[in-house]
């Protein structure tokens, strides 16, 4: 309507300033057709009774010839348009006149050779005089005048006006309205042509259609615009900032400003437990809490998470908040309750005896059963309704955490249509033959692709997702600019390699290195000589515990100079203990540390030291400062922080860092020992390797690591992620104003 009214009110303007001025012009143009009309109409009628006024004038004094006069000239005047004709002697007298000739008109005074028209106002109106001179070219001859009505004149000219007003409305009106409907139908057309050039290909070329080429420049031109913010920025870009939470907090105060940041994780940053009527407080052995931790410090906000904890109902407010961290709050912690039954289905059975082994190639086999997917399902439900519950605005930015949660995208996207979902999975990603195996495939691809983006800690990873989507769903694939199109919705898949804090927290408190060391000497019973390697795990079957023992094994066998001069302090936090699998991984670690133990072992010497307790942050960088070698052999693994800990912990730049080619990050620590868990005696290699490497040679290659995680670390992975967020809701806002901007009738947004 809008727009139809912008049609018709400037052309109605134009045509009434066309009709007004154009009006009295067209008034006189047809005043002078009548008045020509009746001169032409006052010659006809002089024409024709001329001869009979010429013969009866002659005999003026002949009664019978002036009667005859008169009544000639009243049967004459009979004509409507005719007022009166009058007979005039040569000196100007009346002598004869119709009975309307008007009373005070006399003869004209001109001389009519051989006629002569001329318009005179009577009290009645205007008149126009014709008068003829009966004899051609002869001035002193008797005249004929003719009295012509002219007010009809004036009332034709008037309705022509009104006639011309009228139709050049109509004309106006009709112009307008098929401009209006001509303007409509391009402009649908152009709107289709555009959204048509816009939206991808469909993988079956349904919507291939040519893009007409008025529009093709527009198109080009948006998509230029649209290509540039989603530009993947390098990491050359990136790294210029030097990433720490100053930095991230300025990143959202910029990019996302007023953003609402909500994490939503199985585990919890905090567990308060009940340790003999008293609360201890427990920081989890969690690679997810160790990154995530300092970027809630950093940015607030509120932290979903389910409260595992013995003493977790006794330390929260009524809406089950806690501030933490303890010591100076800066973010809630939103507890979520989960029954025995809902951790046996969701946690215990579909998360850690299904999906954990169906994507860590660890050779455990999965298991499915369809009690423990119900549970999954009705779990994340309830987070999905404890984030919704929690949000403030319409459109916050929730970050989900790993394979707990893989429903939980689509199921917050459903009721949070504009929020920013970013998931990532901290674990593996199978290659699709191994994920085909699990028999809800499809409804976990489905659920991630809620997510606006889907983080992996690998390309590799990313790839295999993008496999299995290809292979199990009915979606466009967009390789070069990696990411998802199911209906409506894009989900860019990128790997994220996540880190950890830098400085790390842990360090602060922390005496010298040589310090460190002579207390884990000390605590462990060791000679102040013996080489020390550690080992810092959950007791799982992904980490290769058992392996790294026998790799132990190895080195003492070939290479008996370090038998009583090396020790492993294992440190293994037991978890998931209630699983079958978990409780034979620590059995096997426990006979095969005894064995080599037994085998190695003198009456003051074990070879290994296997701790089967949980340790604190700064327990484990006092340890980890006091070593010589860090052995993490991961089976497989998405990333592996130890790695990185113990990389962020040695601050005198010594150390060497033997890692698993199967963890995540032997793509970033390239200047660790890489190895290959499987092969036993090359690990046992490597500890040789690492116990004779030159003083310079470890801290060159410490150095570079140092450097790498340094820049890399938790604040970057956060960053990239939360950019390439603002990037997609910059993009979803410029669309939905060339949406609104190109859809006819629709409101325009305030
Ligand atoms: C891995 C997972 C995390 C998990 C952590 C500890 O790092 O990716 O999601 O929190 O293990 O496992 P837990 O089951 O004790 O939380």
């Amino acid at each position: 309507m809008r727009m139809s009214l912008r049609f018709i009110l400037p052309l109605l303007l134009v045509l009434g300033a066309i009709a007004w001025s154009g009006a009295p012009l067209v008034g006189s143009l047809i005043e002078r057709w009548f008045r020509a009309d009746v001169e032409m109409r006052s010659e006809l009628v002089f024409n024709s009774i001329r001869d009979t006024v010429v013969e009866l004038a002659t005999a003026p004094g002949d009664r019978k010839a002036q009667r005859r006069i008169d009544e000639l000239f009243k049967t004459i005047a009979q004509d409507e348009r005719l007022l009166a004709v009058g007979l005039c002697s040569p000196d100007g007298k009346l002598t004869n006149q119709s009975p309307a000739w008007p009373k005070r008109l006399a003869c004209p005074k001109v001389t009519p050779a051989p006629h002569a028209f001329v318009v005179e106002a009577i009290e009645t109106g205007p008149i126009l005089v014709a008068t003829f001179s009966l004899a051609a070219n002869d001035s002193l001859s008797p005249r004929l005048v003719i009295l012509h009505d002219l007010k009809f004149i004036e009332r034709r000219s008037s309705s022509a006006e009104g006639y011309l007003a009228a139709a050049l409305g109509l004309l106006a009106l009709s112009a307008a309205t098929v401009t209006v409907l001509v303007a409509r139908i391009t402009l649908q057309g152009w709107v289709r042509a555009v959204k048509q050039g816009l939206t991808p290909p469909a993988a079956d070329g349904a919507n291939d259609q040519p893009v007409p080429p008025e529009v093709a420049p527009l198109i080009s031109n948006i998509r230029k615009i649209l290509r540039d913010m989603d530009a993947p920025r390098g990491l050359g870009e990136a790294i210029k900032v030097d990433w720490g939470p100053e930095s991230l907090r300025t990143l959202l105060r910029s990019e996302l400003p007023n953003a609402e940041i909500l994490v939503v994780s199985n585990r919890e940053p905090y567990i308060h437990n009940d340790d003999d009527g008293q609360i201890a407080l427990q920081r989890p052995a969690s690679g997810l809490v160790t990154a995530l931790e300092p970027i809630m410090r950093a940015c607030g906000g509120t932290w979903v998470a389910h409260g595992s904890g013995s003493a977790d109902r006794l330390t929260v407010d009524e809406n089950d908040h806690i501030q933490v961290p303890p010591e100076a709050p800066t973010y809630t912690l939103r507890r979520i309750w989960l029954s025995e039954e809902e951790q046996d289905g969701y946690y215990f059975g579909l998360a850690n005896e299904g999906l954990w082994p169906l994507c860590h190639i660890a050779f455990v086999r999965p298991v499915f059963r369809s009690s423990d997917w119900e549970h999954y399902v009705a779990v994340n439900r309830k987070f999905a309704d404890a984030v919704v519950a929690e949000c403030k605005t319409t459109n916050p930015t929730v970050l989900i955490q790993d394979y707990h949660f893989a429903l939980l995208p689509a199921m917050i996207r459903e009721k949070l249509p504009d929020a920013t979902i970013i998931t990532f999975w901290h674990i593996p990603w199978p290659n699709p033959e191994v994920f085909s195996i699990c028999p809800w495939k499809e409804e976990l691809l489905s659920g991630l692709l809620g997510s606006s983006i889907l983080g992996f800690h690998t390309q590799f990873h990313c790839l295999n997702f993008l496999e299995s989507v290809d292979r199990f769903l009915e979606c466009h694939i967009d390789r070069e600019r990696s990411n998802v199109r199911a209906g409506n919705a894009t989900t860019l898949v990128r790997p994220y390699p996540i880190s950890i804090e830098w400085p790390p927290l842990a360090l602060a408190g922390q005496p010298p290195v040589p310090e460190c060391r002579k207390r884990i000497l000390e605590r462990y019973g060791l000679k102040p000589s013996v080489r020390l390697a550690v080992g810092v795990e959950r007791f799982d079957y992904t980490k290769g515990i058992a392996d790294r023992f026998r790799a132990v094994g190895s080195l003492l066998e070939r290479h008996p100079e370090w038998i009583e001069r090396f020790t492993l302090v294992q440190v293994a936090a037991p978890t998931r203990s209630r699983l079958e699998a978990y409780r034979d991984t620590q059995v096997e670690a426990q006979n095969q540390a005894d064995a080599i133990n037994n085998r190695f072992g003198t009456d003051n010497w074990k070879p290994i030291i296997l701790v089967p307790t949980h340790h604190e942050p700064d327990e484990v960088f006092t340890l980890f400062r006091a070593a010589d070698i860090c052995l993490v052999s991961s089976l497989h693994d998405g990333m592996n922080l130890v790695a990185k800990e113990f990389v962020a912990a040695r601050d005198d730049e010594d150390g060497v860092l033997i890692l698993s080619t199967f963890a995540g990050a032997s793509r970033e620590l390239h200047e660790a020992l890489i190895v290959n868990p499987y092969d036993i005696q090359a690990m046992g290699e490597a500890l040789a390797d690492g116990l004779s490497m030159p003083a310079e040679q470890r801290r060159d290659r410490m150095r570079l690591m140092r450097e790498i995680v340094g820049e890399h670390n938790i604040y970057f992975w956060a960053g990239r992620m939360l950019l390439d967020a603002s990037r997609i809701r910059k993009r979803s806002n410029l669309e939905r104003q060339i949406a609104i901007a190109t859809t006819p009738g629709k409101p325009r947004q305030p």
